[in-house]
Formats: structure tokens, sequence, C-alpha cells
């Protein structure tokens, strides 16, 4: 049996149940492979606090160097979060001749370059499954299982805090700031929500996974983003009348070497396999050329599921005889080979205040026509209070930058814009 000696930079939510995943999956373990795993060292901010796991008192230390430079440890695990100090801490234990495994999708996003050039000179490995998706294996499915691939079409529900928020919204037709308050009651939204609502943790997430399916770095800032906080209940309830199911979603597209990346809430077709995925789930649907539509779901966050993606990048990185690293050169910019497209395609649902008059419609209807854009669907609400109609009409897809344009154009004596909402099928 080999005896691996591990340490932890962080002990909070990730860390308490990794520490009870290897404690009670022990006996797994050591007879399937072959492994004893030792944490030596957990280094923590406060050694005083309650914690839910029953780590060792003399295990815990607030001295990063009792982590990062004690010789006897290969493999140092971190989950404190955040760019800084994590990225310094984790170079240290790279430089140090480390393997290091991470669930810091933050600290990977924006600093990948530097650790993985660090892994790479001192031959030791960098594991990140658990920075994205949690339980969900995408990071190992897009760089093992589909290396025989070009990946043209990915999208994900990466952020399980949205999707709570969403799904509420969509099935009770409640308000986006009702339901945000009950997600922080919950413990399903932070305090302080803005990375979550304000898509930046999918984005950061997506620039990782669309650098593994395009084989070429993808930088986070490259990352088109939107969050969900401006949506409200009419849009999703308007949409819902029309057979939409609203999303945030993380969408990589590739054609030929022009590629997109964006962020933002989108409606699906109520059949899309992504619409039934609700509450705190993740799920990644993709399409490869060789392996065809395929979608993985699951728990993308929480302590089990999360530690489930550590322990095996533990296992993995304990019993690798050569670590595997990126396909491509990883440097801070884009990867040159890649032309990042910001004038995609798409259809549209657009929610106007029109006034209530014949005639408006056509008007409508030809201000678009000027940029090439067409209606493929219309539902007009009952009147309003202040003599204005919500009129939905969802467009064939257009570019963008068309639909902004005709949208500068519409006369705001006739109708006001209330909405854009992109629309995938
Ligand atoms: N929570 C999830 O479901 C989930 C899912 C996937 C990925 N992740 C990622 O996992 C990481 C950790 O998340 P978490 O929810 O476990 O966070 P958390 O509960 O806040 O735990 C953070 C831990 O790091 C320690 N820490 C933070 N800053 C430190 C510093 N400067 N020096 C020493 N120790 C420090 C804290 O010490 P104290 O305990 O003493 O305060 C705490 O133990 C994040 O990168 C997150 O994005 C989380």
């Amino acid at each position: 049996m080999k005896e691996v000696i591990i340490g932890f930079l962080g002990c909070g939510n990730v860390g308490g149940g990794v520490w009870n995943l290897l404690e009670n999956f022990r006996k797994e373990i050591a007879h399937r492979n072959h492994l004893s795993i030792r944490v030596k060292k957990v280094l923590v901010r406060d050694v005083s606090k309650a914690r839910s796991c029953a780590v060792p008192a003399e295990l815990l230390t607030t001295n990063v160097e009792d982590v990062v430079s004690d010789p006897e440890i290969s493999i140092v695990v971190e989950f404190m979060g955040g760019e800084q100090p994590a990225t310094e801490y984790m170079l240290r234990a790279l430089n140090a001749g480390k393997t290091v495994v991470t669930a810091n999708k933050v600290a990977l996003a924006l600093n990948w370059h530097r650790l993985q050039a660090a892994a790479q000179e001192k031959n030791v490995g960098l594991y990140y499954e658990a920075s994205v998706c949690g339980a969900i294996p995408i990071i190992n499915v897009l760089q093992n299982s589909l290396q025989a691939n070009r990946i043209g079409h990915m999208m994900g529900i990466i952020n399980g805090t949205t999707n709570y928020i969403l799904s509420r919204m969509y099935e009770n037709g409640e308000d986006y700031k009702d339901v945000l308050g009950d997600a922080q009651r919950l413990g399903l939204a932070e305090p302080n929500p803005a990375a979550d609502v304000e898509g930046l943790d999918a984005a950061y997430k997506l620039s990782i996974m669309a650098s593994l399916a395009f084989h070429g770095r993808v930088p986070f800032p490259k990352v088109y983003t939107e969050g969900i906080t401006r949506l409200t209940a009419m849009d999703i309830s308007c949409g819902k009348e029309m057979g939409y199911v609203l999303k945030l979603l993380a969408i990589a597209k590739r054609d030929g070497n022009t590629v997109q990346v964006r962020v933002h809430p989108t409606f699906l077709p109520d059949s899309h396999p992504l619409s039934s995925v609700n509450g705190s789930f993740n799920a990644v649907y993709l399409q490869g050329h060789a392996c065809q539509e395929m979608m993985l779901q699951g728990r993308g966050a929480g302590d089990m599921p999360t530690a489930s993606a550590v322990v095996s990048d533990i296992l993995r990185a304990s019993t690798a005889e050569i670590h595997a690293h990126p396909t491509f050169s990883n440097t801070a910019e884009a990867d040159p080979s890649l032309t990042f497209d910001d004038n995609w395609q798409c259809q549209y649902f657009l929610r106007i205040s029109v006034e209530d008059r014949p005639g408006v419609l056509a008007k409508i209807a030809g201000w678009l026509a000027q940029e090439n854009v067409s209606i493929a669907k219309m539902l007009q609400k009952g009147k309003a209070d202040n003599d204005r109609v919500p009129l939905i009409i969802v467009t064939h897809a257009a570019p963008e930058k068309s639909l902004r344009k005709a949208i500068e154009a519409f006369d705001k004596d006739v109708c006001t814009v209330e909405s854009v909402i992109r629309v995938e099928v």
C-alpha cells in the first residue's frame, strides 16, 4: 500500500467535505487504489473556528509554509477560494515540486498560464475537475474522453444559484428579488450574490471549459457576460406562454477558427434537453463531430458533490505515472489562431411597450426589416394601465449588431423596448 501525504489550503464547505469523504471512503480507497491518503496539515484563517469535519486541532495551522514547504507533503489541495493569496500559495507548492489539486475557478481562470507553466517546469500535476460544475466530470470528458472530436457547440447551465432562482421564477411566477432573498436564507446564494447573479462565476468556468473544448486559450475577459438581475416575472411568463424556458446559459460555439463565448439569460424551447434541468442542478450539452449530441447533468456544488471531484483528482494524481497537461500553449493572451466573434447570430425575444393604436405593428416590423431582421412569432397581451400594451416579438435568427441597430431606430413616442433576451434553439 502506497502512503500519500497531502496538505489542505482551506477547510470550509469543500475542505470539510473532502476531509469527510477521505475518512468515510478510506477502506474503498485502500482496497481499490491501494492507497492510504494522510492529511498532514490544514491551512485555515482561524484555528479556533467550529468546523463541519472532525479535523484534529493539531493539524490546523495559519502558517502556509507548514503546507507548501513540508517535504513530506506531495499533493497540496486548494479550496480557499478567490484569486489571491490562493494563486501565490499554489505557485509556491508547484515550485516546491508538489502536485496541486484545486476547486478554485477564479484562480484557475485568471492565472492558469502561470500555474500550468510552474507545473510543467517542475514536472508535477495540476488537477482542477472541481473548479467547474462540481461533481460533473466535464474537465475529464473534454480533456480525455472526447479527444477524438471537434467540439462545435457547447451550452451549459453551470451556475446552480441562478438556475435555482430562474427555476422558481418560471414555476411560480415569483419576482427576482423575492426568490433571491429566499435563496440567501436557504444558503443557496451568497450574502453578496454578485458573482453568481452577474454571470461572472459562469464566465470563469466557461473560459476554462471553452479553452479545453477548443484546444486554445480562451481568456476570461473574452467571455461576453450578462447576468440575470434585470429579468422580470413578466418576461418569464410571456416566454413560457410561447413555449420557452429561461436559463442563464454559458455558450461556446466554434465555426472554423471563429469562436463565440458568452454568458447571458437565454430562452430555450421547452423541449430542449437543458430546459428540464431545474433547481440547483448543473448540466452541459455539447455536440462533437464524432460523438454527436451529449448531455452531462448533476450536482454543480455542495460539499460532497464537490468533494467527489476533488478526491477523484487526488486519487488520479496519486497513481498517475505522467501528469497530463492541456493540448495548447497556455498563455495569458487568447490563442492567436482563434478569432472571437461578438456579432453572433441568434433569435431574439423583445418585450415592447406599444401605443395601442392601428399601424404600430407595421412600423415596428418596418424598423426591424431595415436591418434585415424578420419576425418569427408574436404575442400581444391585454391592455395596460397607461394606454400602452405589452407586445412580444420573437425574431428569426439575426446578427446581434443588426438587432441593436434596428432597436436604435424605434421611435420612443410609439414604443419602448423593455427587454431583449436571446433565444437559442
Ligand atoms: N461551496 C461549493 O459548493 C463549491 C463548489 C465548487 C467549487 N467551490 C470552490 O471551492 C473553493 C472553496 O469554497 P468553500 O465554499 O469551501 O469556501 P469556504 O467555506 O469559504 O472555505 C474557505 C476556507 O479557506 C480558508 N481561507 C480562506 N482564505 C484564507 C487565507 N487567506 N488564509 C488561510 N486560510 C484561508 C478559510 O479558513 P477559515 O475556515 O478559518 O475561515 C476556510 O477554511 C472556492 O474556490 C469555490 O469557488 C466551491
